[in-house]
């Protein structure tokens, strides 16, 4: 798939499908199960590193994951995470997507607004594909800080909105929202040409995203309310892959119940 295919998927009213893949096997069925796009997240400090979050995954660790995914995907588009601390300076973020780039991805992804907008800038000219992340930022969650939702007041709402827009008009090519009101994004979704991938975000978003593991059941502990375990209902992990692609498509996932 291009990364201008995303706009077509918007354009027809079409959900766009994502989930997170981090080795071969598990890419290579949520490729032939038919998601759309597959994510090579940073959460993998914390599914694969036993991490408490995302901080300590470095560019060797996104490099070796993004090329045994991408190696294993025919018909996804490939989005790799930049960790943190990898796009502190213009030049910085250049080389590292463009190492990204070579082990295979098809777009990176940022996480941030305004505050990067010189990096984006930089990504931009340099032709390379960028997938933004706005709402809850996990990079900037610490040993001492929690994960929680973001843009509940109007300042932060606001805020949320405008450096949606100004990614957009930077050259952005697709916007995951996490963690935020149902309303909000459905806002920047409607106010947005190009699409956004949500996840706690509602079923307004043009697309969804899910951390492999935790919609196969496999992540323990208390998870967030927008998971849905894919296995506990439909018994096999390819079927629960398909079950996603299936209620994100027809927009009965998430629900009410797995929103804010
Ligand atoms: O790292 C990741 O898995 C992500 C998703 C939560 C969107 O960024």
């Amino acid at each position: 798939m291009k990364h201008s295919d995303l706009n077509l998927f918007k354009e027809r009213g079409e959900k766009i499908t994502c989930l997170t893949a981090y080795d071969s096997s598990i890419a290579k069925l949520i490729d032939d199960c038919g998601v759309d796009v597959v994510l090579i997240g940073d959460s993998l400090g914390m599914v694969i590193q036993g991490e408490k979050n995302t901080r300590s995954v470095t560019m060797q660790d996104m490099l070796y994951h993004t090329e045994i995914v991408s190696n294993s995907c025919q018909q996804a588009l490939v989005i790799a995470d930049m960790p943190f601390q990898s796009y502190d300076s213009s030049e910085m973020a250049i080389i590292n997507a463009q190492n990204l780039v070579i082990a295979g991805a098809d777009m990176v992804k940022i996480e941030g607004g305004h505050e990067h907008e010189e990096v984006f800038r930089a990504l931009s000219s340099n032709n390379i594909n960028i997938c933004g992340h706005l709402g809850l930022q996990p990079q900037m969650v610490t040993e001492s800080s929690e994960y929680k939702i973001q843009g509940k007041d109007e300042s932060s709402a606001e805020l949320i909105l405008s450096d949606a827009l100004l990614l957009e008009s930077l050259g952005i090519s697709t916007l995951v929202l996490e963690c935020i009101p149902s309303t909000l994004a459905k806002e920047v979704s409607t106010k947005l040409k190009i699409p956004t991938i949500g996840i706690g975000a509602g079923k307004d978003c043009d697309g969804q995203v899910l951390v492999c593991y935790d919609m196969l059941g496999i992540t323990s502990g208390k998870l967030p309310r927008f998971v849905r375990n894919f296995v506990s209902t439909e018994g096999t992990i390819p079927l629960a892959i398909s079950a996603f692609v299936k209620e994100v498509k027809a927009g009965t996932f998430p629900s009410t119940s797995e929103s804010y």
